[in-house]
């Protein structure tokens, strides 16, 4: 294992190389896996990083103003004011830019829970875990991993936090599944009793059992995500934080990794966020939506589709097309109260359909098949929908609601 630590060292020299104090830099260093981050912190050259870093954005992670709540026990993770800003173009004859990549996030995960951030592409969902893994130092506020000061306590946060970014860095393609396990056990420093126990666990628990001897080059996309989480895991952290941890995956593995999140609560607390909003739905029990840096609403996912209550859906199929009673009968619908709009349309069947937008789905439902038998046609089809998560995101994150 000795010459695997080479690699490592020899990306974080070639990373920070002479001067620690550009976002680049910060960046490669991000790209290392927290496990490496971990060993490396305590390299001065982090710290140099950090402080020129927090030094050249004209702020330092200072304590939010008013209002400022730390952590209580019941709290897994904790952002009070969270900023980040980021200085664009680095041509020294141009001059450079800022870009606030997160405004005033503030949110409270309660441990043994999942809590999801969602929002749009660039609302700033990496920025904001990456300042709560002690990946990016914030521009401004604080915030708390397991009671812990992510600036102030960045290696106890870090001891606690399994960090799971996806894609393709962070994994040693020339090493065997098990290997890559192995190898970040020792940065660890679990003994390798413990690595080779918690590596069968977590394999068996992200279904690669049977994969664990073959090189990562050689695995899929979605094979490599499972490693991945088993990396997170590997050092049995009471909180994660995954970014898009099903990005790529074909709807099977999918299946198999959200079923895997799903296990690790109670026992630990998760930060997710995702672009799939079904997936968000079924594991969150509190989600926060972003968009261009700022929450925009917070909720469990059913408080968020009671708000586009009203785009509930009533769907009445006939036998045959409605024609020339269609007009009366739509008319109608559209002054019973609730209804927000009517459409009409010819079915697949061959028939008519009417969709109902309304919050009181059983009047628009009484109402519409009493107008229907009236007009001396048949009901074909009848479907209530209820809005999705799916629905209210849209709805919120495109300013509609909120
Ligand atoms: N290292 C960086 N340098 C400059 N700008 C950055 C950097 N990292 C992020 N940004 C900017 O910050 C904003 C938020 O980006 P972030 O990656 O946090 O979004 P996101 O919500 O994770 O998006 P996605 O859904 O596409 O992953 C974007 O405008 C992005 O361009
Ligand atoms: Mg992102």
């Amino acid at each position: 294992m000795t010459a695997c630590l080479h690699p490592c060292r020899a990306r974080w020299r070639d990373s920070v190389g002479s001067d620690p104090t550009s976002d680049d830099e910060r960046e490669t260093a991000m790209a290392l896996s927290n496990a490496e981050l971990q060993m490396l912190a305590s390299h001065h050259q982090v710290e140099l990083a950090r402080r020129a870093d927090d030094w050249r954005l004209g702020s330092s992670a200072r304590p939010a103003g008013a209002g400022t709540a730390a952590a209580t026990p019941d709290d897994a993770i904790v952002a009070d004011g969270l900023r980040r800003v980021f200085r664009i173009g680095r041509n020294p004859l141009r001059p450079s830019r800022e870009v606030v990549a997160v405004e005033d996030v503030s949110f409270r995960a309660p441990r043994g829970t999942v809590f999801g951030l969602l929002g749009p592409n660039g609302a700033g969902k990496t920025t904001t875990i990456k300042m709560l893994s002690t990946l990016l130092i914030p521009s401004g506020g604080r915030a708390w991993v397991g009671g812990r000061d992510v600036v102030r306590d960045d290696r106890a946060v870090r001891r606690q936090l399994g960090v799971l970014l996806g894609g393709d860095r962070g994994l040693y393609d020339k090493l065997s599944a098990r290997d890559n396990l192995v190898y970040f056990g020792h940065l660890y420093g679990m003994t390798r009793a413990s690595i080779e126990r918690r590596a069968d666990q977590l394999l068996e628990l992200v279904n690669l059992r049977e994969r664990s001897d073959d090189r990562v080059e050689g695995f899929s996309r979605g094979m490599k995500q499972r490693l991945h989480l088993a990396k997170a895991l590997l050092h049995n952290p009471p909180v994660l934080v995954l970014d898009e941890p099903t990005i790529g995956l074909d709807p099977a593995a999918a299946v198999d990794l959200r079923r895997a999140i799903g296990n690790l609560v109670p026992q630990h607390t998760i930060l997710l966020t995702t672009h799939d909003m079904n997936e968000a739905d079924q594991l969150c029990r509190e989600i926060a939506i972003i968009n261009h840096g700022r929450i925009v609403a917070q909720g469990s996912p059913a408080e968020l589709k009671e708000r586009v209550a009203d785009e509930r859906r009533v769907i009445v199929s006939t036998d045959q097309p409605l024609n020339g009673r269609s007009e009366a009968i739509v008319d109608d619908l559209r002054h019973l109260s609730g209804v927000r709009a009517v459409e009409h349309e010819l079915s697949v069947r061959g028939g008519s359909q009417l969709t109902i937008l309304c919050a009181d789905t059983a009047s628009a439902l009484d109402a519409s098949l009493a107008a229907i038998r009236g007009s001396g046609i048949g009901v074909d089809q009848v479907r209530v929908v209820e809005p999705t998560l799916e629905d209210a995101f849209l709805a919120i994150a495109g300013g509609k609601l909120a």
